[in-house]
Parts: C-alpha cells; sequence; structure tokens
C-alpha cells in the first residue's frame, strides 16, 4: 500500500497534523479502480465509440478519494502551444441542469469565461476546449444529483445532454455516484449502452487469513500517526475492535483516528490510550442518538473501545464478507445490474 500527502494549498510543508489530516492510502481496491479507468482511457483512443464506466459505493467508501488521486496522476500541463487537461473531473452540481453542468465543466477545466453565454454556445464551447486541451478522460462525481432531491424523478434532460457530449466527443466517461445512480442509467437507453462496466467500491473486508487488508491500512495509520497509540492496532485484540468501529469504512476510520488525535493532542497527552477511543466512539453515538432515538442497532449497543467488550459483542460480518477476495470481479452484465437495481429498491 502506498500513501500520498496533497501539498498545503500556499505551497508550504505541512505540519504534522496537516499531514495526517492529508494522509491517502493508496489501498488495494483503490490500485485496482484507477487501474481500471485508465484501462478505458486507452481503450478509448481512437475509437468512433468511447467506453464508459460507472463507479458506484456507498456514502463514506472513498468514491471521490479514488477521483481526486486519479485526477493528480494526470496534472494538468502547460506547453507552449496551450494547455494540456488530459482528466478533467467536476462535480455534478445541485441542481444538475445541462447549464449548471457545462458551467462546471468549463470552469474546470480552465475557461476563463465560463459563465459567459447561451447553453449552446457554452456547449460548442466545451466540445473544442475538449479537443483543444486533449482531454482523455471525464470524471464526474456524484452522478445520483441527476436524480432530482426533492421528487426523485430522474432528470432526463441533463442525462441525453452527457449522452451527447460523449457521442459528439469521443471522449470517455467515468461517472461516481452511490448506488441509486444506477437508477438513472436504466432510465436512458442509449446513455446505458455507452458504459460497459459498473464497478462497486465497497468497505474493507473483515479481516481474515486470506484478507489483510484492514491490517495493512491500520499498519499504515499507525506508521503514520503523530501521537503513539498506547496499543498496536494491528494486534488481535484491537483489530476486531477497530472493525466494529468503522465496519470496514475508509470515513468513519480516518474520522476516529484524526479526532482522537487531534483531542489528545490539545489535552497535551503523550499517548493516544483505548480509553481516548471510547471516549471519541461513546460521544460520536451518543451526539447522532439525539438526532434519532431509535439508533439503537447492536453495532451500537456496546463500545468497542470498553475494556470488557470482545468480538462476540459485534455484529457479524455476514458470509459474503468472509469469503477470500475474488481475484478480479467480472463486469456486471444487464441481467444483474437490473437484478441488484430491484434489490436495491425493494
Ligand atoms: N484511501 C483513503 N485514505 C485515507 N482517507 C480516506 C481514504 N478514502 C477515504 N478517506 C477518508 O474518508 C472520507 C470520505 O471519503 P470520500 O469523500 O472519498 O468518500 P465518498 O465515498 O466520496 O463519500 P460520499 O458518498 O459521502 O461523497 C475522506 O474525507 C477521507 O478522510
Ligand atoms: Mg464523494
Amino acid at each position: 500500500m502506498k500513501t500520498s500527502r496533497n501539498s498545503t494549498r500556499d505551497g508550504l510543508k505541512p505540519d504534522a497534523y496537516t499531514a495526517m489530516q492529508q494522509l491517502v492510502i493508496e489501498h488495494p481496491q483503490i490500485k485496482r479502480t484507477i487501474a481500471r479507468i485508465d484501462e478505458y482511457k486507452e481503450a478509448s483512443k481512437g475509437s468512433r465509440e468511447p467506453n464508459c464506466m460507472l463507479i458506484l459505493g456507498r456514502p463514506g467508501v472513498g468514491k471521490t478519494t479514488i477521483k481526486d488521486l486519479y485526477t493528480a496522476k494526470y496534472a494538468i500541463e502547460k506547453t507552449d502551444t496551450g494547455t494540456k487537461v488530459p482528466v478533467l473531473s467536476a462535480t455534478i452540481p445541485v441542481p444538475a441542469t445541462m447549464m449548471t453542468l457545462v458551467t462546471a465543466l468549463l470552469t474546470k477545466i480552465g475557461d476563463p469565461l465560463a459563465v459567459k453565454g447561451t447553453l449552446h454556445q457554452k456547449t460548442l464551447r466545451l466540445y473544442r476546449l475538449l479537443k483543444e486541451c486533449e482531454t482523455e478522460m471525464i470524471l464526474l462525481d456524484e452522478f445520483h444529483h441527476f436524480i432530482d432531491c426533492d421528487s426523485e424523478k430522474i432528470l432526463n434532460s441533463v442525462s441525453n445532454w452527457l449522452k451527447n457530449l460523449i457521442s459528439e466527443t469521443k471522449v470517455p466517461v467515468t461517472l461516481i455516484g452511490l448506488p441509486k445512480s444506477l437508477r438513472v442509467l436504466f432510465a436512458n437507453s442509449q446513455l446505458e449502452r455507452r458504459f460497459s462496466d459498473i464497478l462497486h467500491i465497497s468497505p474493507i473486508k473483515y479481516p481474515s487469513a486470506n484478507n489483510k487488508d484492514f491490517k495493512h491500512l491500520l499498519k499504515i495509520i499507525q506508521e503514520h500517526a503523530i501521537l503513539k497509540f498506547d496499543m498496536d492496532l494491528t494486534s488481535e485484540d484491537m483489530l476486531p475492535r477497530m472493525y466494529a468501529a468503522t465496519n470496514g469504512y475508509l470515513s468513519p476510520l480516518m474520522l476516529l483516528v484524526r479526532m482522537v488525535t487531534f483531542s489528545c493532542k490539545k489535552q497535551g497527552k503523550k499517548t493516544i490510550e483505548l480509553k481516548d477511543m471510547a471516549e471519541f466512539h461513546h460521544r460520536k453515538i451518543s451526539a447522532m442518538s439525539k438526532g434519532n432515538p431509535n439508533l439503537r442497532t447492536s453495532r451500537y449497543e456496546k463500545n468497542p473501545f470498553s475494556l470488557d467488550w470482545t468480538p462476540a459483542d459485534a455484529v457479524k460480518p455476514s458470509s459474503k464478507s468472509q469469503k477470500p477476495a475474488a481475484k478480479r470481479k467480472p463486469p456486471m452484465s444487464k441481467a444483474e445490474a437490473s437484478r441488484e437495481i430491484r434489490e436495491i429498491y425493494s
């Protein structure tokens, strides 16, 4: 696993705490996803019809982090003849209209007049700029914004606009969004047929003899910690506790580590102890329960950082997540995808 740190906006060397905030762990799933986007980028070169893919994942699983890492890999380059933007990446705005989307893309590609002109003028300008900037891949995050969040209706005009963008410019698009984004593709068969692959980003699997990804992740976190942990996060005792508290999601894991570090530093502590982690977990769960008194699932019943906690107190991982990791997930067939969408909405 590799790690990377973004530099601060002003280019100064980040201090230890900032570095910890910006730590990005390139775990195997990230590497596989980046390689797959690259495959699509390469396969589309010179093609009359580019190959596009959809990346789906639940909140906090690390989708935007993947988008940012991929974009950083292909940095914007100033040349004697102009600017190269090999990968254009943007977040789909709310509300997602043809106008807001084209403006977001023009802004990201560096058009100083991004807000000027009619929809038609802006669209043609974007087509021209994509060619001039030699763009080979477009990444669009928050694809579920193509579903109106108030009415839950699919925004068909913007999805048709996207289909035309792909057809006219021949630049492949990678869409990234929540699982419900599938609905948008299924509602527009012309857009759907341009997407030959659906990739699911899942939480890191429950640690087992066959899968050490979670353990490696904790090892990296421990190595980069700016305050020493009083315990080994990868030990037989701590590993299940850490998993029970985060369910393999990067977002709560990094939040836990960062907030506990911040709080202990503020108190002038030299090490992070189990009780500091228990306190953070307790505060988080009580804050969440205030907003939702029904939040009494077994996952939250016992603090995984309390001294008397044992793995038997955790929600058992599903048998599916205990299976050894598949070598490579084949692309999802349309029949499978239809089944999946029925399950999501049943
Ligand atoms: N590989 C990683 N290394 C370190 N931290 C990560 C990594 N992936 C995710 N995180 C942490 O988890 C948080 C959520 O990640 P991210 O924004 O990528 O999730 P997401 O799937 O896009 O969530 P959402 O669906 O809510 O937009 C980030 O702020 C970051 O702190
Ligand atoms: Mg995101």
